[in-house]
Protein backbone atom coordinates (compact mmCIF):
# COMPACT_ATOMS: atom_id res chain seq x y z
CA UNK A 1 0.00 0.00 0.00
CA UNK A 2 2.53 2.75 0.80
CA UNK A 3 4.81 1.67 -2.14
CA UNK A 4 5.76 4.94 -4.02
CA UNK A 5 5.06 4.22 -7.32
CA UNK A 6 0.95 2.99 -6.77
CA UNK A 7 -1.34 5.74 -6.08
CA UNK A 8 -2.50 5.40 -2.41
CA UNK A 9 -5.84 5.28 -1.92
CA UNK A 10 -7.33 6.11 1.26
CA UNK A 11 -9.18 3.75 4.22
CA UNK A 12 -12.35 4.08 2.09
CA UNK A 13 -11.46 0.91 0.16
CA UNK A 14 -12.08 -0.84 3.38
CA UNK A 15 -15.33 0.33 3.63
CA UNK A 16 -18.11 -2.13 3.07
CA UNK A 17 -22.22 -2.36 2.91
CA UNK A 18 -24.48 -5.35 2.73
CA UNK A 19 -26.66 -5.73 0.07
CA UNK A 20 -29.50 -8.76 -0.57
CA UNK A 21 -27.66 -10.57 2.15
CA UNK A 22 -23.77 -9.79 0.16
CA UNK A 23 -21.24 -8.02 1.54
CA UNK A 24 -20.05 -5.37 -0.71
CA UNK A 25 -16.53 -2.66 -1.27
CA UNK A 26 -18.49 0.48 -1.39
CA UNK A 27 -15.03 2.38 -3.38
CA UNK A 28 -15.67 0.05 -5.93
CA UNK A 29 -20.03 0.53 -6.17
CA UNK A 30 -19.46 3.68 -5.96
CA UNK A 31 -17.14 4.33 -8.80
CA UNK A 32 -18.93 1.89 -10.84
CA UNK A 33 -15.23 -0.01 -11.01
CA UNK A 34 -16.22 -3.63 -9.97
CA UNK A 35 -19.66 -5.19 -8.67
CA UNK A 36 -18.83 -8.16 -7.58
CA UNK A 37 -18.70 -9.02 -3.79
CA UNK A 38 -16.42 -8.93 -1.14
CA UNK A 39 -17.39 -11.79 1.65
CA UNK A 40 -16.45 -15.04 2.03
CA UNK A 41 -18.18 -16.86 -0.45
CA UNK A 42 -16.68 -14.68 -3.10
CA UNK A 43 -13.30 -15.56 -1.48
CA UNK A 44 -14.52 -19.17 -1.42
CA UNK A 45 -15.54 -18.98 -5.02
CA UNK A 46 -12.73 -17.24 -6.49
CA UNK A 47 -10.59 -20.28 -4.62
CA UNK A 48 -12.56 -23.02 -6.69
CA UNK A 49 -12.07 -20.68 -9.76
CA UNK A 50 -8.86 -21.23 -9.13
CA UNK A 51 -8.37 -24.92 -8.77
CA UNK A 52 -10.78 -25.12 -12.26
CA UNK A 53 -8.23 -23.32 -13.80
CA UNK A 54 -5.09 -24.89 -12.53
CA UNK A 55 -6.56 -27.98 -13.60
CA UNK A 56 -7.84 -26.50 -16.89
CA UNK A 57 -4.24 -25.83 -17.42
CA UNK A 58 -2.53 -28.92 -16.43
CA UNK A 59 -1.41 -27.49 -13.35
CA UNK A 60 0.56 -24.54 -15.22
CA UNK A 61 0.33 -21.16 -13.85
CA UNK A 62 2.28 -19.16 -16.18
CA UNK A 63 2.97 -20.35 -20.23
CA UNK A 64 5.37 -17.95 -21.76
CA UNK A 65 8.72 -19.12 -22.11
CA UNK A 66 9.86 -17.50 -19.05
CA UNK A 67 12.42 -19.33 -16.52
CA UNK A 68 13.51 -17.30 -13.44
CA UNK A 69 11.44 -13.87 -13.69
CA UNK A 70 12.70 -11.44 -11.29
CA UNK A 71 9.52 -8.80 -11.17
CA UNK A 72 6.46 -9.89 -11.40
CA UNK A 73 2.92 -8.09 -11.80
CA UNK A 74 -0.03 -9.70 -11.02
CA UNK A 75 -3.89 -7.57 -11.88
CA UNK A 76 -6.81 -8.25 -9.64
CA UNK A 77 -4.45 -10.54 -7.38
CA UNK A 78 -7.57 -11.86 -6.23
CA UNK A 79 -6.64 -14.05 -3.26
CA UNK A 80 -3.49 -13.37 -3.72
CA UNK A 81 -0.44 -14.53 -5.85
CA UNK A 82 3.89 -11.69 -6.50
CA UNK A 83 3.32 -7.86 -6.57
CA UNK A 84 -0.35 -7.51 -7.06
CA UNK A 85 -3.09 -4.82 -7.80
CA UNK A 86 -6.22 -4.61 -6.65
CA UNK A 87 -9.17 -2.49 -5.41
CA UNK A 88 -10.34 -4.22 -2.48
CA UNK A 89 -8.30 -5.49 0.42
CA UNK A 90 -11.10 -8.05 1.86
CA UNK A 91 -10.28 -11.51 -0.81
CA UNK A 92 -6.18 -11.51 0.86
CA UNK A 93 -5.42 -12.24 3.99
CA UNK A 94 -2.14 -10.93 5.71
CA UNK A 95 -1.34 -13.85 7.62
CA UNK A 96 -0.61 -15.57 4.09
CA UNK A 97 2.04 -12.74 3.25
CA UNK A 98 6.02 -13.21 2.43
CA UNK A 99 8.50 -10.89 2.31
CA UNK A 100 8.74 -10.56 -1.32
CA UNK A 101 5.14 -9.92 -1.62
CA UNK A 102 3.43 -6.82 -1.79
CA UNK A 103 -0.19 -5.82 -2.55
CA UNK A 104 -1.02 -2.41 -3.89
CA UNK A 105 -4.27 -1.25 -3.30
CA UNK A 106 -5.11 0.61 -7.27
CA UNK A 107 -7.31 0.74 -9.70
CA UNK A 108 -6.10 -0.76 -12.44
CA UNK A 109 -8.27 1.74 -14.97
CA UNK A 110 -5.52 4.48 -13.92
CA UNK A 111 -2.69 4.76 -15.62
CA UNK A 112 0.21 2.67 -14.39
CA UNK A 113 2.78 4.51 -11.90
CA UNK A 114 5.05 1.94 -12.15
CA UNK A 115 8.45 2.91 -13.94
CA UNK A 116 8.92 1.80 -17.73
CA UNK A 117 11.19 -1.32 -18.73
CA UNK A 118 10.15 -2.61 -15.13
CA UNK A 119 8.39 -6.12 -15.03
CA UNK A 120 9.56 -9.02 -16.58
CA UNK A 121 5.97 -10.93 -16.56
CA UNK A 122 3.19 -9.43 -15.66
CA UNK A 123 -0.50 -11.48 -15.07
CA UNK A 124 -3.52 -10.11 -15.52
CA UNK A 125 -6.43 -12.95 -14.93
CA UNK A 126 -10.14 -12.91 -14.78
CA UNK A 127 -10.40 -8.63 -14.17
CA UNK A 128 -12.53 -8.07 -17.26
CA UNK A 129 -15.46 -7.20 -14.79
CA UNK A 130 -13.56 -4.13 -13.90
CA UNK A 131 -11.72 -2.89 -16.51
CA UNK A 132 -13.92 0.46 -18.21
CA UNK A 133 -14.52 -0.43 -21.71
CA UNK A 134 -12.54 2.83 -22.53
CA UNK A 135 -9.47 2.11 -20.60
CA UNK A 136 -8.97 -1.09 -22.27
CA UNK A 137 -6.31 -0.05 -25.25
CA UNK A 138 -4.18 2.22 -22.57
CA UNK A 139 -4.67 -0.68 -19.63
CA UNK A 140 -2.57 -2.61 -22.65
CA UNK A 141 0.01 0.06 -23.56
CA UNK A 142 0.29 0.54 -19.90
CA UNK A 143 1.17 -3.09 -19.79
CA UNK A 144 3.99 -2.84 -22.09
CA UNK A 145 5.53 0.32 -21.63
CA UNK A 146 5.93 -1.65 -17.62
CA UNK A 147 7.39 -4.32 -19.28
CA UNK A 148 11.27 -4.98 -19.76
CA UNK A 149 12.30 -5.73 -23.35
CA UNK A 150 11.91 -8.85 -23.99
CA UNK A 151 8.91 -9.36 -20.87
CA UNK A 152 5.55 -11.38 -21.49
CA UNK A 153 1.82 -10.83 -20.29
CA UNK A 154 -0.44 -13.31 -19.60
CA UNK A 155 -3.85 -12.50 -19.98
CA UNK A 156 -6.92 -15.08 -19.63
CA UNK A 157 -10.65 -13.82 -18.98
CA UNK A 158 -13.68 -15.82 -19.53
CA UNK A 159 -16.62 -15.20 -22.17
CA UNK A 160 -19.91 -15.55 -19.76
CA UNK A 161 -22.14 -15.82 -22.88
CA UNK A 162 -23.15 -19.81 -21.89
CA UNK A 163 -22.95 -22.20 -24.88
CA UNK A 164 -24.56 -25.66 -25.39
CA UNK A 165 -21.90 -28.19 -26.99
CA UNK A 166 -24.88 -30.45 -28.62
CA UNK A 167 -26.92 -27.25 -28.95
CA UNK A 168 -30.21 -28.46 -26.62
CA UNK A 169 -30.14 -24.92 -24.51
CA UNK A 170 -32.90 -23.41 -25.57
CA UNK A 171 -32.74 -19.56 -26.21
CA UNK A 172 -35.55 -18.94 -24.02
CA UNK A 173 -33.51 -20.98 -21.56
CA UNK A 174 -32.71 -19.55 -18.29
CA UNK A 175 -29.36 -19.99 -18.59
CA UNK A 176 -29.32 -18.05 -21.99
CA UNK A 177 -31.14 -14.88 -20.29
CA UNK A 178 -28.83 -14.98 -17.16
CA UNK A 179 -26.10 -14.55 -19.67
CA UNK A 180 -27.73 -12.10 -22.48
CA UNK A 181 -29.13 -10.21 -19.35
CA UNK A 182 -25.37 -9.91 -18.03
CA UNK A 183 -23.55 -9.30 -21.20
CA UNK A 184 -26.38 -6.29 -21.49
CA UNK A 185 -26.09 -4.68 -18.10
CA UNK A 186 -21.91 -4.95 -18.22
CA UNK A 187 -21.80 -3.49 -21.84
CA UNK A 188 -23.01 -0.47 -20.04
CA UNK A 189 -19.47 0.55 -18.72
CA UNK A 190 -17.52 -2.67 -19.32
CA UNK A 191 -16.59 -4.91 -22.32
CA UNK A 192 -17.54 -8.40 -21.64
CA UNK A 193 -16.75 -8.99 -24.93
CA UNK A 194 -12.74 -8.47 -23.99
CA UNK A 195 -12.12 -12.05 -23.45
CA UNK A 196 -12.34 -12.55 -27.52
CA UNK A 197 -10.22 -9.03 -28.14
CA UNK A 198 -7.29 -9.45 -26.28
CA UNK A 199 -4.64 -10.81 -28.88
CA UNK A 200 -6.16 -8.16 -31.18
CA UNK A 201 -5.52 -5.05 -28.58
CA UNK A 202 -2.19 -6.59 -27.68
CA UNK A 203 -0.91 -6.70 -31.42
CA UNK A 204 -2.38 -3.33 -31.92
CA UNK A 205 -0.20 -1.94 -28.94
CA UNK A 206 3.00 -3.48 -30.50
CA UNK A 207 3.45 -6.67 -29.03
CA UNK A 208 4.84 -9.54 -31.29
CA UNK A 209 5.11 -12.74 -30.95
CA UNK A 210 1.01 -13.30 -29.55
CA UNK A 211 0.34 -16.98 -29.52
CA UNK A 212 -4.36 -16.49 -28.54
CA UNK A 213 -6.04 -19.87 -27.38
CA UNK A 214 -9.63 -20.34 -26.97
CA UNK A 215 -10.45 -23.17 -24.31
CA UNK A 216 -13.69 -24.65 -23.66
CA UNK A 217 -14.99 -24.50 -20.06
CA UNK A 218 -17.77 -27.41 -19.22
CA UNK A 219 -20.54 -25.63 -16.47
CA UNK A 220 -20.83 -29.26 -15.29
CA UNK A 221 -19.72 -33.12 -15.63
CA UNK A 222 -21.10 -33.84 -19.39
CA UNK A 223 -17.84 -35.04 -21.36
CA UNK A 224 -17.23 -38.27 -22.74
CA UNK A 225 -13.27 -36.85 -22.35
CA UNK A 226 -12.39 -38.12 -18.68
CA UNK A 227 -10.30 -34.84 -18.23
CA UNK A 228 -13.27 -32.43 -19.49
CA UNK A 229 -15.43 -34.36 -17.24
CA UNK A 230 -13.32 -33.87 -14.33
CA UNK A 231 -13.00 -30.12 -15.04
CA UNK A 232 -16.49 -29.48 -15.73
CA UNK A 233 -17.23 -31.68 -12.22
CA UNK A 234 -14.23 -29.15 -10.29
CA UNK A 235 -17.11 -26.49 -12.33
CA UNK A 236 -19.98 -27.29 -11.25
CA UNK A 237 -19.51 -25.49 -7.56
CA UNK A 238 -18.04 -22.23 -8.92
CA UNK A 239 -20.40 -21.82 -12.04
CA UNK A 240 -23.68 -22.25 -9.21
CA UNK A 241 -21.76 -19.32 -7.36
CA UNK A 242 -20.99 -17.32 -9.78
CA UNK A 243 -24.56 -17.04 -11.59
CA UNK A 244 -25.62 -15.42 -8.15
CA UNK A 245 -22.16 -13.20 -6.98
CA UNK A 246 -21.14 -11.80 -11.14
CA UNK A 247 -25.14 -10.73 -11.38
CA UNK A 248 -26.78 -9.86 -8.59
CA UNK A 249 -25.68 -6.48 -8.54
CA UNK A 250 -25.99 -5.77 -11.69
CA UNK A 251 -29.23 -6.70 -12.13
CA UNK A 252 -30.90 -5.53 -9.06
CA UNK A 253 -29.05 -1.97 -9.45
CA UNK A 254 -28.88 -1.25 -12.88
CA UNK A 255 -31.10 -3.24 -14.88
CA UNK A 256 -34.37 -3.02 -11.54
CA UNK A 257 -35.04 -6.72 -11.65
CA UNK A 258 -36.44 -7.32 -8.39
CA UNK A 259 -34.30 -9.46 -5.65
CA UNK A 260 -37.04 -12.09 -6.41
CA UNK A 261 -37.07 -12.20 -9.87
CA UNK A 262 -32.87 -12.62 -9.43
CA UNK A 263 -33.18 -15.48 -7.39
CA UNK A 264 -35.41 -17.51 -9.62
CA UNK A 265 -34.15 -17.13 -12.76
CA UNK A 266 -30.68 -17.90 -11.00
CA UNK A 267 -32.51 -20.91 -9.36
CA UNK A 268 -33.40 -21.70 -12.87
CA UNK A 269 -30.31 -21.16 -14.29
CA UNK A 270 -28.37 -23.13 -11.92
CA UNK A 271 -30.06 -26.07 -12.71
CA UNK A 272 -29.68 -25.95 -16.48
CA UNK A 273 -26.12 -24.95 -15.69
CA UNK A 274 -25.83 -28.91 -13.81
CA UNK A 275 -27.82 -30.53 -16.37
CA UNK A 276 -25.61 -32.93 -17.84
CA UNK A 277 -27.87 -33.26 -21.01
CA UNK A 278 -27.64 -29.64 -21.94
CA UNK A 279 -23.61 -29.96 -22.46
CA UNK A 280 -23.49 -26.65 -20.33
CA UNK A 281 -20.03 -24.61 -21.38
CA UNK A 282 -18.48 -21.26 -21.40
CA UNK A 283 -15.67 -20.32 -23.59
C1 LIG B 1 -12.53 -12.52 -10.63
S1 LIG B 1 -11.31 -11.92 -9.53
C2 LIG B 1 -9.85 -12.70 -10.19
C3 LIG B 1 -8.75 -12.85 -9.17
C4 LIG B 1 -7.43 -13.49 -9.70
N1 LIG B 1 -6.83 -12.65 -10.73
C5 LIG B 1 -7.71 -14.86 -10.23
O1 LIG B 1 -7.62 -15.05 -11.46
O2 LIG B 1 -8.02 -15.74 -9.45
C6 LIG B 1 -11.09 -10.24 -10.08
C7 LIG B 1 -10.21 -9.44 -9.14
O3 LIG B 1 -9.85 -8.22 -9.82
C8 LIG B 1 -10.05 -7.14 -8.94
N2 LIG B 1 -10.37 -5.96 -9.76
C9 LIG B 1 -11.44 -5.81 -10.58
N3 LIG B 1 -11.39 -4.61 -11.16
C10 LIG B 1 -10.27 -3.99 -10.71
C11 LIG B 1 -9.69 -2.71 -10.96
N4 LIG B 1 -10.27 -1.85 -11.78
N5 LIG B 1 -8.54 -2.40 -10.34
C12 LIG B 1 -7.95 -3.29 -9.50
N6 LIG B 1 -8.47 -4.50 -9.23
C13 LIG B 1 -9.60 -4.86 -9.83
C14 LIG B 1 -11.22 -7.57 -8.05
O4 LIG B 1 -11.25 -6.87 -6.83
C15 LIG B 1 -10.95 -9.05 -7.87
O5 LIG B 1 -10.17 -9.33 -6.74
Amino acid sequence: MSQADTVELSDEVQETFVLHNRLFQRYAINNITYFVPVDEDETLRLRIQHSVLTMMFDNRFIFPPINTPRRVLDCGFGTGEVRGIDITPHHHNPDEGLENLYLDIDDLNMPFQFPSNHFDLINSRLVAGGINSERWTGYVRDILRSLRPGGWVQMVEIDFNAQSDNGALADNSALRQWSQTYLYAMEQCKNPRAPRRLGGWLRNAGFTDVDERMIQLPMCAWSDNQREYDIGAANQENVRMLLSSLAIYPFTHYLSMSITEFHVLVAKARTEAANPALKTRLD
